[in-house]
């Protein structure tokens, strides 16, 4: 099958000013690239709950990408609220993302407990809220890209079921502690 179809989200006030350069979109093109994605559209916009929820809704509703990635607004900022956008406007709930990566992130630093990221299924869109940083980007996304596309093949369709050939967990790639 063709290339699975990505999309970047970026929350930012200082991005969106024009006073940061925004490090951490990059950073997950960068390595859905590597992975095989066709990132298909990049956008920063301010921590604004309205409009993260719209633009999340239109690149689902639109059929943009089958994966649509966030970075940024996920911690204790009072402006932080794309956990809270993205509630707003997904169908499903899918914790087991953020909690394996919030799991995964603990054995790092302790921090990770402050992300409060999110997920969730919108029409045929699979929606990850990752932290802000380029590190903490590089650190969730190395983590759940193998078990990724499994779940995408399964919402698009291209895969029936998850009864054949499920990774033990022996085969699944072993990090650095
Ligand atoms: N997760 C990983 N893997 N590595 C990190 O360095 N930083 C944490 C956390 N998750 C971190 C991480 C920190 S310091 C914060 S405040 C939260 O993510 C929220 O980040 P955000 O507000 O930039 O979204």
């Amino acid at each position: 099958m063709g290339k699975m179809r990505a999309a970047i989200l970026t929350s930012s006030d200082s991005g969106y000013a024009g006073q940061r350069e925004d490090l951490s979109g990059p950073a997950i093109r960068e390595l859905l690239e590597k992975n095989g994605y066709e990132v298909v559209h990049m956008v920063v916009l301010p921590d604004d709950r309205e409009m993260l929820a719209a633009e999340m809704a239109r690149i689902a509703d639109e059929g943009v990408a089958e994966l649509l990635l966030t970075t940024g607004g996920t911690g204790f900022s009072p402006r932080d609220c794309m956990p809270e956008a993205t509630a707003d406007i997904t169908e499903r709930a899918v914790p087991g993302i953020p909690e394996a990566i919030r799991a995964y992130s603990m054995t790092i630093t302790p921090r990770a407990m402050l992300s409060r990221a999110a997920a969730g299924i919108r029409r045929s869109t699979l929606i990850i809220n990752l932290p802000g940083s380029p590190k903490a980007v590089r650190e969730s996304l190395e983590y759940i890209l193998p078990a990724l596309e499994h779940g995408l093949e399964i919402l698009t369709g291209a895969a029936g079921n998850c009864a054949d050939n499920i990774p033990a967990i022996d085969d699944l790639p072993v990090y650095p502690v």
